[in-house]
């Protein structure tokens, strides 16, 4: 069992996965292949990000995106579109960013305004560039076990699973949450990597009792703390996706905390590891992205990559 980056809980037996420091390397390998990369090609990987309206959220993480790419050494493109930005004016860029051939990847931050169809949008993405891995053509390779382009945030939990675990054969796998940006492609990253996978969601019964029997749990279903000790296996490596803004009066009148979809104090005195929220799946989520980028650029020139 390798434990690169995991410290010890210090009120509980369970080892806490540090993500940051994970995603601090991975970021710096990318950044140095990237640099080899440009030297070939002649310019930097170049990541189109594409953003409408003004949810405020979505504008965080588009800032943080451009930020992280440009310190990775890639090219950052933006496009800031109104919110009242229609489906084919929204389409006509996408097919203008396909054609650029100074582009590699192209990301449209969702969630998209209510007038706009979210999977048009992903489906006019070319499969090559896109950096997401959420379009058809990606699900598809991704499920029949062929080169794709992998989403972010489960290809990022994978990797600290490996990191941690080694490997994952004949484990038990828990995933709760059945959505196509991470509990599915989750669900088939871990199937490739032979583990016995359950996708559990809000309709499954008795969730407690499955929870238990998984030696892997990944936590994705959006609502804060929901999954506490008595759900998990002893010994269980636990990776919490969930990304909760709750109200945290303690810190005085208004204030806010993240916090995961795992009531981390509770889950940490029975699991054998954890994520903690934050600094366990969320920077590894860019990570990813900038990994997706480079990967994409690399196919797209037929040059060859190093292991990432
Ligand atoms: N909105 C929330 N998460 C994501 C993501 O991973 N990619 C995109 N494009 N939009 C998001």
């Amino acid at each position: 069992m390798t434990q690169t980056g995991a410290t010890q809980a210090p009120t509980t037996g369970a080892a806490v996965i540090d993500g940051k420091a994970f995603s601090d390397r991975l970021v710096t390998r990318v950044a140095d292949a990237a640099s080899a990369l440009a030297a070939r090609i002649g310019r930097a990987p170049a990541l189109a990000v594409v953003l409408v309206g003004d949810n405020p959220a979505s504008a965080v993480y588009v800032r943080n995106k451009i930020e992280r790419t440009t310190a990775a050494g890639m090219r950052s493109i933006e496009r800031r579109l109104d919110a009242t930005t229609g489906q084919d004016e929204l389409l006509a860029i996408i097919d203008e960013l396909n054609a650029d051939d100074g582009v590699d990847g192209i990301l449209v931050q969702l969630p998209l305004p209510p007038q706009i169809d979210e999977a048009a949008v992903i489906n006019a993405i070319s499969p090559d560039k896109d950096v997401d891995g959420f379009h058809v053509v990606n699900a598809g390779r991704l499920a029949t076990g062929q080169d794709a382009l992998v989403p972010c945030t489960p290809y990022g939990c994978l990797m600290l699973l490996q990191d941690h675990l080694g490997d994952l054969s004949g484990l038990n796998a828990v995933v709760v949450g059945r959505s196509n940006i991470v509990g599915k492609p989750m669900a088939q990253l871990l199937v490739q990597q032979s583990c016995t996978v359950t996708i559990a969601h809000s309709r499954t019964r008795d969730l407690q009792a499955v929870c238990a029997a998984a030696d892997i749990l990944v936590a994705a279903v959006g609502r804060p703390e929901m999954i506490t000790g008595d759900f998990i296996k002893p010994g269980a490596t636990v990776i919490d996706v969930g990304i909760n803004r709750v109200p945290a009066p303690e810190r005085g009148e208004g204030k806010f905390r993240l916090t995961g979809d795992v009531d981390f104090a509770s889950a940490a005195a029975v699991a054998g590891a954890i994520t903690p929220v934050p600094g366990g799946v969320g920077p590894m989520t860019i990570a990813c992205l900038l990994r997706n980028t480079l990967v994409a650029a690399a196919r797209r020139f037929d040059a060859e990559l190093a292991d990432l």
